[in-house]
Formats: C-alpha cells, structure tokens, sequence
C-alpha cells in the first residue's frame, strides 16, 4: 500500500529516509535480539541479531492473529537510527500514557512493525506492556521513563528494578529521565544511568522534556555513554522544538521521539484548522488525517513519532503514516495554515521557575 518496498518513493530514493523498508512481517532483523548472552560490559556494544520469526499464538487469539499478519503484509514501515547507535527504529511507535487498549493493540503494533513501545513508571501500563510482550520480547524495542523524584543515584536504581520486574525483562532497551530535576546535580542520576548500563540493564539513555542547556549538561555529566533520545512534544499545533532544541538534536546525533503526535487527539489539530487544511491535504494524499499528521511529524530529519493508540485500527492506520512523504507543497500549505504554539524563551523560563519551585517543595513528581 505504502512504498515500492526499495527505500524509494514514487521512484525517487530518498537517502535521510532509506534506512530500511520493510512490510511489517519482516521487521524482526531490525529490532532483533539483546539477550543476556549478548551482553557486553558496556551494554552498548553489543549488536542485535536477528531471531527467528515467532509464533504469535496464544494471549490474543490465534485466528485473529494471523489475520492481522496478513493485513500487515500491505503495511510498510522505515526506520531511522537512534542516534548514532547503529540501531534502526520504526519511525512510528506506540505510547502507553493513558492506554486503555489491553494486550490486543500493542500487539497489534509490533506485528505490523511499530515495535519502539513507550512507557513509563508513573503511566501505570508498565504491566500491560510486559503482558502483552511477553514470548515476543526480542521483537520490542523497549521505551521507560523515570520519576525526576527518582534521580538520586540509589533511587534510580531502585526504580529501574521495579520497572525491570513490571515489565518482565531483564533489560530496558531506551531508559529515559522523564523530566528535569531542577534541584537535584544532574551528576546524580547520570551516574546512575551509566551503573545500569555497565550492569546490562539498559542499553541507551535518553531524556525527556530536556532543552538545550538540559542536554549539554547531561551529556557532560555522562562519562563513556551518549544521550541518544530527548522525548518532547512535537506537533502540528505544537512546534516550539524548532525553535532551536530540534536543529540542535539533528545536529548533534540525539533522535527526537515526538510526543503527542496527534495532539493528544485529532479532534485538537482540527481546532487549530478552522479551514480545514488537514482534511484536504489528507484528501489529496488518499491518506486519513492522522497519518497525515503523523507523517508531517516524520518528515523532519531525527524524528521519530510515539501516537497513543488504544485500538487495534489506530494502530494500524498510524503505521500507514510511515513508507510514504507527504509532497513538499501540502506540508508547506499545512506549516502555514493550521495555527500553532511555539513557547518562546520567556515562556519556557517561568514555566522552569514554577517547576523548580514544586520541585524545591516536593509537589512535582
Ligand atoms: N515524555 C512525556 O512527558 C510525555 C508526555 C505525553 C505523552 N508522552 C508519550 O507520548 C505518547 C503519545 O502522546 P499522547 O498520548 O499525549 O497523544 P497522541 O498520541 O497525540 O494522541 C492520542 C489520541 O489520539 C487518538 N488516536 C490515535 N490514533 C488515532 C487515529 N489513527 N485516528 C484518530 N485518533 C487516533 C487516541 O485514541 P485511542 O486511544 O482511542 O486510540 C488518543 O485519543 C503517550 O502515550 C506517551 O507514551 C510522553
């Protein structure tokens, strides 16, 4: 349905994008094995391989399973590198904050390819997702998050553990801090970070909601590892990462994973568009609104996409916004007509006060 399945589109190649495609079946060369005997010392060296397709039976039905792999065959998916890792991520994941979708539509998502799964210790589906991964672990790329409450060296281990035994793994494959904490030395949890990798707990550490400033004093903080994610907000109503903390990932190797995609819904795209630009580019795209969105997102160099989707549909239809590129003039009409945030310095500094003040009084995570 998507590509011409060579890292071509409409025949011409695209390089930034070529990575790999694959049809959803194929995937598990890509997002392959880091089993305990795989191991290095430093975590990161250690190469994933490819496993052998597994079964899907059992958990969700069998049947419906294999109807779903069948569907997935139409499905194409490219990948980008997370960072400068080597590693190759589906460019559309599937977030869990809010996630009411059972084990079915996880997965959904990893049979059709959208195998990057986001989570997070305060999300309370660290469970789900461990269910629902279960027998298909090496399939997964695997995405959590820690509390800033949670940043002293000893506490961040401790919250590791418990995330590692609720999501039934032995090993995280992207831990990210979730937020800045503004009153604890970064040194503190970076430390941290770099125990559960040398340990093989983590493979990579990212961050959340990290500006500039954030990340260049994390990444000084670090000693032999590299920041390889930030996840922030990004979307057609919310672009305030071009205000520079975007160019600066893309260019210093760091994979943006936007959040919120779709707006927390597309019904909150859709009310910054009172012309109704979104409905007729995905028209004159044969696309639905959402990938639409989705593939704007995508379209910009080290950026990946987590949407939330609780339905088997929704995950479906958010892995068809991958293996195609929105022409250059619809994304133009789309940047020029739906109206967006972009939180300037000033904003951001008080909003960094009010942070640091409930973070000071203990009121904020
Ligand atoms: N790091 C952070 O601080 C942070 C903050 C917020 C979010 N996140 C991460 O980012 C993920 C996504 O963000 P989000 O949950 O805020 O919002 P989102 O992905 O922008 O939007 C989710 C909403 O869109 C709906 N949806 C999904 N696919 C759709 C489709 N194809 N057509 C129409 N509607 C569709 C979902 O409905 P259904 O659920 O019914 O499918 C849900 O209501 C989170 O789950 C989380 O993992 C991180």
């Amino acid at each position: 349905m998507n590509g011409c399945g060579s890292g071509c589109w409409m025949g011409i190649c695209e390089p930034s994008l070529a990575l790999s495609i694959v049809s959803g079946s194929q995937t598990d060369a890509l997002v392959s094995d880091y089993s305990s005997k795989n191991k290095s010392s430093t975590g990161q060296k250690a190469r994933w391989q490819a496993p052998a397709v597994e079964s899907c039976a059992g958990g969700s039905s069998a049947p419906a399973m294999a109807r779903l792999r069948e569907k997935a065959k139409h499905l194409s998916m490219l990948f980008r590198e997370l960072g400068k890792t080597g590693i190759r991520l589906p460019e559309i994941g599937i977030g869990t904050w809010n996630y009411r979708g059972g084990v079915e539509a996880l997965r959904a998502a990893i049979e059709c390819g959208a195998r990057l799964i986001d989570t997070a210790e305060s999300y309370g589906t660290e469970e789900i997702v461990g269910e629902a991964i279960k027998g298909r672990r090496h399939q997964v790329f695997l995405a959590t998050k820690v509390l800033p409450r949670n940043f002293r060296r000893r506490d961040l281990i401790v919250a590791a553990e418990r995330s590692l035994r609720r999501l039934g793994t032995d090993h995280i494959d992207l831990y990210q801090l979730h937020w800045p904490n503004l009153t604890i030395p970064i040194e503190d949890p970076m430390r941290g970070m770099e125990e559960l990798v040398d340990a093989g707990k983590v493979r990579f550490i990212g961050v959340s909601n990290f500006i500039v400033r954030d990340l260049i004093e994390a990444q000084a903080a670090l000693g032999k590892q590299r920041i390889v994610a930030n996840q922030v907000r990004y979307s057609l109503v919310d672009r305030t990462i071009e205000g520079g903390l975007l160019q600066y990932c893309q260019k210093n190797g760091i994979t943006v994973i936007a959040y919120s995609p779709l707006a927390s819904g597309v019904r909150n795209i859709r009310a910054a568009d009172p012309e109704r630009v979104l409905r007729r580019v995905a028209q004159a795209s044969a696309k639905s609104e959402a990938q639409v969105a989705l593939n704007w997102c995508i379209s910009k160099e080290n950026v990946i996409a987590i949407p939330k989707a609780s339905t088997v549909a929704h995950v479906m239809e958010n892995v068809g916004a991958s293996g195609w590129k929105l022409q250059p003039e619809l994304a133009h009409v789309l940047e020029k007509r739906i109206r967006y945030r972009r939180r300037g310095a000033l904003e951001m500094g008080a909003r960094r006060a009010v942070r640091w003040g409930m973070q000071k009084l203990g009121r904020w995570q």
